[in-house]
């Protein structure tokens, strides 16, 4: 293939030093001869897999999907490995390392001969890491998520990861459920490789690659195990070539339409309250605000479409086999700028042009949806002044406006070890408090804000009450829960100056969250309470300097766009990045 303008990787290869020349020798010392890389693009296939990961596990197979289509079209095919965020395994949290995995991406690829990538995803922060980090390298990418778990089957009912390891759990502890029960429901949850197969954070990311227009149409739902998926990874890799040839970039997808694009089907989708963080994130790394209002504003104007677990009844396969996200997408056409360009080359709107829905009753359409609103709320008040999120579609409706007596948590150790006292005073209609679990309290904001109730609730049988926290919840969880209250109680927001007793308001038509406590009274407990630290040294003290609140993605100061910078010098040897 002869190149229509010089390629990116040229920089490396066509250099009058020796190192020019050592590049070519390194490239045949791994078995390709001159003929096999001189004139083509290299595709970078950048790759998450790790056996810490068991959702990602399976990524090898599909890279060599991905390597068999840029063959297929000209490009060589590099694969080569970068941080992996295993969701069970990572302590304190995955969050806390997100930025540093987007860090790990950005500059792999930006450091490397790289004319174009592949990206291979799909626990829950991979995919997010992902973008970030392909953003801000800004050389033409494509993702591919894992895909989604087979459905987990128990006694003749179809269970999905983890909504109802959740579910049981409650159960379990209520006494409802035997420990041999508890043991054989373990053996079967997780069915097949892939991620979590209900609307979670993996899958609602997946979606959320697509609807910005970063996935080939489908990559959403196919099954992890789908023979389909390995097409989709071939297809990936021929489309990555063209891109390349197109110089079509990130920065060229990611605008204010592809965002707003997004947004709404979130919103449509019931997706998780942590995918607003990561397209704040996101939008930073290519200079653009998303502030929380306009997730409020989306959500108010747009119904919620799809009945998946955990606000609904059906799992990402049978959403796949409805139509996928495609097929969402055009139900949702009216609502979405279908001119936003996409990596197919084309638009959204030429890509939906075959789209069609085969199950009705997984997605309902415009004039008969789950629910008139999306599927996220955002709140303000006394208690968040920088806004809260609850997930209405996954609450209680009868909780949704309520008032309660605080109970507080001061940390995640105060709640384990004090939740099933026996002697705890709770009552059903009181709101559980958490802080210290946000960005810099936990740290890392870790998704402990669906908090356990208390054991002598549950067994009176009480299933939800309302919670809250400055954490984060899992896509997965449901119940009446708030999170992200920003600014954090560690950040010396009003969450520090609850006080058992203390009465709470939650009115989510209204949008409020207030700490019925007056503001002198709120100043003068929080002058009184002492900075959390946790970190003197190393990645955990660079992340407590420079993260940001939830309300502006919890990415690094340093790493949002140029434009949204304050002034300061140019690294050394940042131009040499660019294409030559
Ligand atoms: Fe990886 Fe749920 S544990 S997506």
């Amino acid at each position: 293939m002869s190149a229509r303008r010089p390629y990116r990787s040229r920089a490396w290869f066509d250099t009058p030093e020796l190192y020019g020349w050592l590049r070519r020798a390194a490239l045949q010392a791994e078995g390709f001869s001159p003929s096999a890389y001189e004139g083509r693009p290299l595709i970078g296939i950048c790759n998450s897999w790790s056996e810490l990961t068991h959702c990602n596990a399976h990524l090898r197979q599909l890279a060599e999907a991905v390597k068999r289509g840029v063959w297929q079209a000209g490009g060589v095919p590099l694969e080569f490995p970068v941080m992996s965020l295993g969701e069970y395994n990572m302590r304190p949290t995955t969050m806390l390392y997100r930025n540093l995995m987007s860090m790990d991406v950005e500059e792999s690829i930006s450091a490397n001969p790289l004319d174009g990538v592949v990206l291979l995803g799909g626990c829950d922060k991979t995919t997010p890491a992902l973008l970030m980090g392909a953003a801000s390298a800004d050389v033409p990418a494509i993702l591919v998520t894992g895909g989604p778990q087979l459905k987990a089957y128990w006694r003749g009912e179809a269970l999905g990861s983890c909504t109802d390891c959740r579910r049981y759990e409650q159960e379990w502890r209520a006494g409802r459920l035997s420990e041999e029960e508890w043991a054989e429901l373990q053996g079967c949850i997780v069915r097949s490789p892939g991620h979590c197969m209900v609307m979670g954070t993996a899958s609602t990311m997946a979606a959320m690659g697509e609807a910005l227009g970063l996935a080939l149409p489908g990559n959403t739902a196919i099954p992890a195990v789908d023979a389909r998926r390995l097409q989709l990874a071939e297809a990936a890799g021929r489309q990555i070539v063209r891109l390349v040839e197109l110089d079509l970039r990130p920065s060229k997808i990611l605008t204010r339409a592809a965002f707003e694009n997004a947004i709404r089907t979130l919103h449509a989708i019931g997706g998780s309250t942590n995918a607003i963080i990561h397209l704040i994130a996101l939008a930073g790394r290519v200079g653009l605000e998303l502030p929380l209002s306009l997730f409020d504003a989306l959500s108010r104007t747009t119904p919620f479409l799809l009945d998946l677990k955990p606000s609904g009844r059906f799992l990402m396969e049978d959403f796949f086999y409805a139509g996928g996200l495609p097929a969402l997408l055009k139900q949702l056409a009216p609502l979405l700028h279908l001119d936003a360009l996409t990596v197919t080359g084309r638009t959204l709107g030429e890509n939906l042009a075959a789209a069609r829905v085969d199950n009705p009753e997984v997605i309902r359409s415009l004039d008969n949806p789950l629910h008139p609103e999306g599927g996220l709320a955002v709140l303000y008040g006394s208690l968040a002044p920088r806004g809260a999120l609850i997930k209405p579609t996954a609450a209680s409706p009868a909780l949704l406006q309520h008032r309660g007596r605080a109970v507080v948590f001061e940390d995640h150790e105060d709640l384990l070890r004090r939740i099933d006292d026996p002697n705890l005073d709770v009552r059903p209609d009181d709101v559980l408090v958490l802080r210290n679990a946000g960005p810099l309290g936990a740290p890392g904001m870790p998704e402990w804000g669906f908090l356990p109730l208390p054991r002598k609730l549950l067994q009176q049988g009480v299933r939800d009450m309302v919670r809250l926290s400055d954490a984060r919840m899992s896509g997965t969880a449901f119940g009446t829960v708030v999170v992200h209250v920003t600014p954090e109680a560690a950040a010396g927001g009003p969450l520090a100056a609850v006080r058992t007793g203390d009465w709470i308001e939650l009115d989510v038509p209204a949008r409020r969250l207030e700490l019925l406590v007056p503001a002198e009274e709120i100043a003068r407990r929080l002058a009184a309470r002492p900075p959390r630290r946790h970190f003197r040294r190393g990645y955990g003290w660079l992340f407590t300097q420079h993260v940001l609140q939830a309300d502006q993605g919890c990415d690094f100061d340093f790493l949002r766009a140029a434009a949204l910078q304050p002034e300061r010098d140019e690294r050394p040897g940042a131009s040499l990045q660019g294409t030559p």
